[in-house]
């Protein structure tokens, strides 16, 4: 076989995603029993108490397929948002959503704008579909230059992704900035709102873009319970669509891609609201420790809307290693000059600082 004549020769430039290290690796490596892997923005805490006991009643029932239209959580979702059900998708984690919606819009050469840095699936689906990434650098604060990415959109542009709060900066962009950008972004650019952290947000000035959904403007906003949610193993993400998007996504979704657990346990989180009042509380709270911290160990970092904070580093790989050393696993991305520590419990809190500082009498700076 001609390997290379087979593989579509798109898919060469592509590298595989890079999941963060196991604990388990890094307990060897570092001799600590106590590992705390803060570099996935994961939550600390299992998922809500009643989605784990709807899951362990539903056990029993897995020999059978999901429902492959998730109607029960659908109808939940599109109550609690006031979203109609034809605009309304469920998916195996909001990648799987981001995945679907290039796949149903890109041809190759058609260019896709995001912001750099963000999340590293924009690059990956639009290379994926033989499209052309455009990356349009954040500003010095961190933060979407959305007039610069209205400058990058021309006639081939054909999806544009704002991430907000931004991974891995944890940055927003501002209500009237982002209602200025939506009154010139073109009307054949369809615009992903990937609001992934969505719930970590307190900011008055947060643009919540499901605000700006009527099901016609060309905007989907996406979000995932893996997060505040703690479901991020059983991958379930969802998305408000334009009809006629979410028809076409529907069509080439696998046909159970929800699995059973995922439903019920998604169902089950959303009736839950002080315990997700609880979460978004405590994340708040273990925020402003590592920000002191931080501010008394001469660590400059942006303040972040999410459960991570993006702080910079002149010697990335020195820290990053030292962290390890510590047993407290972050995320790295490659030379630049920054790394990402997640939010965790406060005694995940209390180690992450301790780590710091021993980092900084170790290396005498960040
Ligand atoms: C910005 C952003 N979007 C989407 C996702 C994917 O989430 P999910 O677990 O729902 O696939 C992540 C996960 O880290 C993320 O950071």
């Amino acid at each position: 076989m001609d390997w290379d004549a087979l593989i579509r020769s798109e898919l060469d430039p592509m590298v595989p995603y890079a999941p963060g290290l196991r604990a388990s690796e890094v307990r060897e490596r570092s001799g600590k029993d106590v590992i705390l892997k803060l570099s996935s923005n994961e939550h600390p805490c299992g998922p809500f108490p009643a989605a784990v006991r709807a899951m362990e009643a539903v056990l029993h029932r897995l020999n059978r397929y999901p429902d492959g239209s998730a109607h029960a959580l659908r109808e939940k979702l599109c109550a609690t948002l006031d979203l109609a059900e034809e605009n309304l998708v469920v998916s195996n984690g909001s990648n799987e959503l981001i995945r679907l919606i290039a796949q149903a819009v890109l041809r190759p050469d058609d260019e896709v704008v995001f912001a750099w840095p963000s999340f590293v699936v924009y690059p990956m689906v639009t290379q994926m579909f033989g499209a052309v990434a455009v990356k349009v650098p954040l500003t010095d604060d961190g933060v979407h230059d959305l007039d610069a990415m209205l400058a990058a959109c021309n006639d081939r542009t054909r999806l544009l992704f704002l991430c907000s709060p931004n991974n891995p900066t944890g940055t927003i962009y501002s209500r009237d900035a982002f209602e200025a950008f939506l009154a010139k972004v073109p009307e054949h650019v369809l615009v992903v709102v990937d609001e992934a952290y969505f719930e970590f947000v307190f900011d008055n000035d947060y643009p919540d873009a499901l605000e700006y959904f009527d099901g016609v403007r060309p905007i989907a906003v996406l979000r995932t319970f893996s997060k505040v949610y703690s479901l991020a193993g059983l991958r379930i993400g969802y998305g408000a669509l334009p009809a006629p998007l979410a028809q076409a996504v529907d069509k080439i979704r696998e046909p159970f891609n929800v699995n059973t657990p995922a439903q019920i346990a998604a169902y089950y989180s959303l009736l839950d609201e002080p315990e997700l009042e609880r979460r978004r509380l405590e994340n708040q709270e273990q925020k402003t420790y590592l920000y002191s911290c931080f501010d008394r160990l001469g660590v400059a970092y942006y303040r972040s809307h999410t459960n991570f904070v993006y702080f910079m580093t002149e010697k990335p790989v020195e820290v990053f290693e030292a962290l390890l050393e510590e047993g407290v696993i972050v995320r790295d991305f490659g030379t630049a000059p920054a790394l990402r520590v997640g939010i965790g419990t406060p005694e995940d809190t209390a180690i992450t600082i301790a780590a710091f500082e021993s980092v900084v009498a170790r290396l005498g700076s960040i």
